[in-house]
């Protein structure tokens, strides 16, 4: 797993690194970048977001195994990424 990783976000055109122990949601949010958030924990499913590059580490408890497998959304909550730079659909 990486420690620091990119994220690239496709729509807001904005790039940022997340160190090891910041999640993407926090540095979301220090960027202005809106995305709906609640339980913060990977439970509820509110943040998930589109990934259209990379391999994310998914922590969340609402995809199934098979949508993990397909690492389609990640949860910003609480989710990392196993490739240097994900890109997000935001
Ligand atoms: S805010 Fe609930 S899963 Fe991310």
């Amino acid at each position: 797993m990486v420690n620091r990783l990119l994220s690239s976000l496709k729509k807001s055109g904005k790039q940022f690194e997340v160190a090891a122990g910041d999640t993407i949601n926090d540095k979301r949010a220090a960027n202005g970048i809106e995305v709906p958030v609640s339980c913060r924990s990977g439970v509820c499913g509110t943040c998930l977001t589109p990934v259209l590059e990379g391999v994310p580490d998914l922590r969340d408890f609402v995809q199934t195994d098979l949508e993990k497998a397909s690492g389609a959304n990640i949860t910003v909550c609480c989710s990392r990424s196993n490739s240097r730079t994900p890109v997000l659909d935001i």
